[in-house]
């Protein structure tokens, strides 16, 4: 079974042609990341437009490189939501009139639901029940994976998302938009211990903060103690990381999971997953984490999900809205 993923929560116009919900045919990603930059981050007004221009084109050349054109495809899955709502429209429309005019199933997506199905990306099998960190610019959540369909959030960001304190914390220290990437690699030269920075361990429950963390950063910035960019890049994305692995193994733990995964455009941070694999192997406990390139916005996990949404009969109506405060398994 083929199904065209659309994906157009944010910045990124993207479409996909996944097999089976494993094998990834086609995986176009448009990323408007030099339109937004100058503003510092993402307009929603402009990122609507951009989608509207390119959704056409970009589902058209999805389904000619996968070489299976709209004649080969069965289904049609599409982010439903959270996410700006003009942008979410663009790509909810587009999947419509696809599904529409083909007589195919429409299936809405939860963007999240989208970042965890990621990891089924593989002909690699998951040992349910899972535990995954989804960190995004958006989201810093736990989620028991019972299936491929079977989602429980347990823990969620009290403020800012784990990418969202990236991106401010890189506009503290001046370095443009997005943050997380342009951190990661800063940090790659700079010395950790050079500066402390808070963790918000929140002992007893499995919320995160981050809002504390950035604005001790910013204090660093304005006492102009004169450290290093490079340093302070690398104190503060050790601070974010490591709170994040101690939180993602003390939840394992508590609950039981067989299996750690992980998902979301943080999740493409290499601190992360390094520290996440010794953690987890210490733990004894198997990880999994999306190659890099399928941690950040992409229609293929989009596609992903719904196939295992239409396998378990949750077929959209053609008046599926998109909703842009989507709750998980609302
Ligand atoms: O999942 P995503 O592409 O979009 C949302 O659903 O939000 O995540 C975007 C977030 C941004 O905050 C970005 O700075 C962060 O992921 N990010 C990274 C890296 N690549 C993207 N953060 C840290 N290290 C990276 N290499
Ligand atoms: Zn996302």
């Amino acid at each position: 079974m083929r199904l065209l993923g659309v994906e157009t929560s944010c910045d990124e116009t993207s479409a996909a042609v996944v097999e089976d919900g494993r094998r990834i045919l086609t995986n176009i990603i448009a990323s408007q990341v030099d339109v937004h930059a100058r503003f510092g981050g993402v307009v929603p007004e402009i990122a609507s437009r951009h989608h509207v221009e390119s959704i056409g084109a970009i589902l058209a050349a999805a389904v000619a490189d996968a070489g299976t054109g709209f004649d080969g495809i069965d289904a049609v899955a599409t982010t439903a939501g959270p996410g700006l709502q003009g942008a979410l429209l663009v790509g909810l429309t587009a999947a419509k009139v696809v599904a529409f005019t083909r007589g195919l199933p429409l299936v809405g997506v939860h963007h999240i639901h989208g970042h965890v199905a990621a990891n089924f990306l593989t002909d690699e099998p998951i040992a349910f029940p899972a535990l995954c960190l989804v960190v995004s610019g958006g989201h810093s959540d736990l989620i028991i994976v019972r299936s491929e369909v079977d989602l429980e959030p347990i823990g969620h960001t009290r403020d800012d998302a784990a990418g969202e304190a990236l991106d401010k914390g890189a506009r503290v220290l001046g370095l443009g938009y997005p943050g997380g990437p342009i951190i990661d690699r800063l940090a790659q030269q700079g010395d950790p211990t050079a500066v402390h920075f808070p963790r918000a361990l929140l002992p007893g429950t499995h919320d995160f903060s981050f809002s504390g963390i950035k604005t001790a950063l910013l204090r660093e910035v304005q006492s102009g103690s004169g450290h290093r960019v490079e340093d302070l890049a690398a104190a503060y994305q050790q601070a974010i990381v490591e709170t994040l692995v101690q939180k993602t193994i003390a939840a394992a733990r508590e609950t039981g999971v067989r299996q750690v995964l992980l998902a979301g455009g943080v999740a493409s941070n290499s601190e992360l997953r390094a520290e996440m694999q010794k953690a987890c192997a210490a733990e004894g406990l198997p990880l999994h984490m999306p190659p890099r390139s399928l941690c950040t916005d992409n229609a293929a996990m989009i596609a992903a999900a719904g196939y295992h949404l239409l396998r378990a009969g949750r077929v959209s109506d053609l008046d599926l809205n998109a909703t842009a405060n989507l709750e998980l398994g609302g």
